[in-house]
């Protein structure tokens, strides 16, 4: 029979490593309280038609990396690809356009799934952090929402890293740009990758963003969008750029900066670090004006980002950052002889319920055993309980960096060990 194994492209993420994950997605939430984000969870599935019509047919994430299933007649479902959709989605359906706080600032954690080819940095079942501000279109929160994202590298002590800003205007904006696009860029069709020939009739903008290097030489004339925009557009974008400046956020316009889904107008932006290479995108995120009337809503304004905790992690070992992380208990259980035993389990059940982390033998060791056990988990303190210990109804506390010991009694134990973390 073959062996059965973990799908492509996915982790398991083990003890060991699970607490960085921990200590990773306290910061986030830590930080969206600051900054005034609640928290929304949404399905992990939803219907195939929220990401066609939100995400955009044209997309390589519709088009090619989709997990859909048809699901017993009830209709086409699929393993969301990324968040924005259903955030938007749920607030369309749950009217939170109508409650009085706004705008409607949220933020989610959870898993996204796209079937793209694995590599380092790429998975098909990822983590995203994202936030949403859904309902405003002032520049401040674009500023805002960029702050947060490298606010969270900051704190977790990340140097180095650059925002890569554009304005990609809006459908109008667009739809002027386009003519002169498309003259300098169907006069190298034939020279450009397969995947720009196509995009060059579907998403023209898109082929400025091919990593390509001959399709980057190929359209290095092609016109700016950045000299299309309206006035209006224009001001939104200066407006972000002083709102940055004004919080000591650098960036760098990049005016071929297009992001590969089809929701985003005027703001795009994506937070970068040199040394990850490969895959060096740690965030992307940006405004998305028209799609709540896309999913079905008013016309309302939103914008957001989102970047994985893979890569977050990628770029942290990249920079030999470690997290600081705590590790082992406050004692350990020693049982001199089995007689013990009843007694140590009370014992270790109250020292739980006061707070201290303790753990005793479960395997019938002898007390040197113990002892490298209580070594083995870290723990400050062997808790020894022998017959004399039991008598006068004590435990001895042995320091296991220094080795020295003291009596306790059984009612003070918890409190000294709390005393001494
Ligand atoms: P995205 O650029 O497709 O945007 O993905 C955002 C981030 O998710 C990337 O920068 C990267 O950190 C992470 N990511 C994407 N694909 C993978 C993968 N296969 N493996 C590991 N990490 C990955 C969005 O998803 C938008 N919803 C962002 C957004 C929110 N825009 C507005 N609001």
């Amino acid at each position: 029979m073959a062996k059965i194994q973990i799908p492509r492209g996915t982790q398991d993420i083990m003890p060991g490593t699970v607490e960085l994950w921990q200590h990773i997605e306290k910061k986030m939430r830590d930080l969206c309280t600051r900054y005034n984000y609640q928290e929304i969870r949404t399905p992990i599935f939803e219907q195939t038609e929220l990401f066609r019509r939100g995400v955009g047919e044209t997309t390589d994430v519709v088009e090619k990396e989709m997990y859909s299933v048809e699901s017993r007649g009830e209709g086409d479902f699929t393993l969301r690809p990324e968040g924005t959709a259903g955030v938007v989605r749920s607030y369309v359906e749950k009217k939170l356009y109508g409650v009085p706080n706004q705008p409607t600032k949220l933020y989610y954690l959870g898993p996204m799934f796209r079937h793209e080819r694995p590599q380092a940095g790429r998975f098909r079942q990822f983590v995203q952090f994202g936030v949403e501000a859904i309902g405003s279109a002032d520049p401040a929160i674009d500023a805002e929402v960029i702050a947060v994202a490298m606010r969270i590298y900051q704190e977790l002590g990340l140097t180095g890293l650059s925002v890569e800003l554009n304005s990609v205007g809006t459908l109008e904006d667009r739809a002027r740009h386009r003519g002169a696009l498309l003259e300098v860029l169907n006069s190298v069709r034939d020279e450009l990758c397969e995947d720009c020939q196509s995009r060059i009739d579907r998403n023209p903008l898109r082929v400025l963003d091919c990593k390509n290097k001959k399709c980057q030489t190929l359209t290095k004339d092609a016109p700016s969008i950045l000299d299309y925009l309206s006035d209006e557009s224009k001001k939104h974008f200066e407006e972000v750029q002083a709102y940055l400046t004004a919080i000591n956020i650098p960036f760098h316009i990049n005016p071929r900066l297009v992001r590969g889904l089809d929701y985003y107008t005027l703001t795009a932006f994506e937070i970068k670090m040199a040394e990850i290479g490969a895959v060096e995108t740690l965030c992307g995120g940006g405004r998305y004006n028209g799609l709540v009337e896309q999913i079905g809503g008013e016309d309302m304004p939103g914008i957001g980002f989102a970047m994985s905790i893979e890569r977050l992690l990628m770029a942290l070992e990249s920079q030999n950052i470690q997290l600081p992380i705590e590790t082992g208990l406050d004692a350990y259980i020693v049982l001199q002889s089995e007689t013990a035993k009843t007694k140590a389990f009370q014992l270790l059940d109250s020292l739980r319920a006061k707070g201290v982390k303790a753990e005793m033998d479960y395997l019938g060791r002898k007390m040197k055993a113990q002892l490298k056990a209580a070594d083995r988990v870290e723990a400050k303190y062997a808790a020894i309980i022998g017959e004399s210990e039991l008598q006068k109804g004590v435990v001895m506390l042995k320091e296991l960096a220094t080795g020295e010991q003291q009596e306790v009694s059984f009612a003070e134990v918890s409190d000294w060990l709390l005393a001494k973390r």
